[in-house]
């Protein structure tokens, strides 16, 4: 039988060994995953005190109960609708406004070239901001009248140094369009074991940094865009509220936000903050929702 104390506890540990405090998603997701952990260990659902003396014994056990928490599967370009409106309508949207005349009538140039700013929040092993950074790439073309910053940040140590290294296997750019892993990837070596590495000059363009979002306040603010997908799905309303808080006040007034596709913005606590700008992509403005 499931004791509440156990679970409560486990909840402490697993606190103690990821740094994931599970009490901000919501508790079946959680059961689901904890369960998933104690089939793998042959232990019996809901027995977390059996899980208790495997999670604070077995070192290798904290890094799978984190992957199994947080699920940080990603891939470049992935929801390729998604990336086409960002690039033919978002994105361009946003970098007009940049580039309007300043009060003297001067359009801003290469030297006073206003920063595009972008913050990628779970961004899981770079695959979501790297792409970011190529379709930036492709619409600076060579004017340079922006200067892209893209932020990137998430919880995992891991996850940061792979994203750090640059260097993806073929499976993680099987969404990328082909003509931009030519253009902006070097293979290293041949078959199934072949690698991929991002051009310098596009890499440079995003910075990685640890952060916890729940605990820590936005990385940046005047951002004109941001990206939360897949990252929301599993927390409960409470959290997702003061994250969506933290957004808001990162934005610019016409800043947008990107969440996953099967996340949706509780419009009805935040109807006077953000509008939806694009339903079926789940791009949304910031703003007061009329209607
Ligand atoms: C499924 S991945 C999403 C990756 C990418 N955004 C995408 O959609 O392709 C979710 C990521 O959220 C991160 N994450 C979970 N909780 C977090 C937290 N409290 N603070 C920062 N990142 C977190 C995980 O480590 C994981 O890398």
């Amino acid at each position: 039988m499931e004791s509440k104390t156990s679970f409560e506890k486990l909840l402490a540990l697993t606190l103690d060994k990821t740094g994931l405090d599970c009490r901000k998603y919501n508790e079946p997701y959680i059961k689901r995953r904890l369960n998933s952990r104690l089939l793998s260990n042959g232990l019996a659902p809901a027995d977390y005190e059996g899980y208790i003396k495997i999670l604070g014994t077995v070192r290798a056990e904290a890094r799978e109960l984190y992957n199994a928490l947080t699920v940080n599967v990603t891939q470049f370009f992935r929801d390729a609708k998604m990336w086409e409106i960002l690039r033919t309508d978002v994105l361009p949207k946003i970098i007009a406004k940049l580039q309007r005349p300043a009060a003297n009538g001067k359009r801003p140039g290469p030297a006073g070239a206003p920063a595009l700013n972008i913050w990628s929040c779970g961004c899981s092993s770079g695959e979501e901001p790297y792409s970011l950074a190529i379709l930036l790439r492709e619409l600076a073309g060579a004017r340079q009248s922006f200067v892209p910053v893209v932020i990137a940040t998430d919880i995992d140590d891991l996850s940061l140094e792979k994203a750090a290294s640059g260097i993806y296997g073929a499976a993680s750019l099987a969404t990328a369009p082909a003509e931009y892993v030519a253009r902006y990837f070097k293979r290293i070596g041949d078959g199934p074991e072949a690698k991929f590495e991002l051009e310098p000059s596009v890499k440079s363009l995003v910075r990685f940094r640890k952060h916890n979002f729940f605990d820590e306040p936005a990385p940046a603010s005047g951002l004109d865009l941001i990206l939360c997908r897949n990252v929301f799905i599993y927390f409960k309303t409470e959290s997702k509220d003061k994250l969506l808080q933290t957004f808001h006040a990162a934005l610019k007034d016409d800043g947008f936000l990107v969440m996953g596709k099967s996340e949706v913005l509780f419009t009805a606590n935040f109807k006077d903050k953000f509008f939806l700008y694009n339903s079926d992509e789940r791009i949304y403005g910031k703003g007061e929702c009329h209607g």
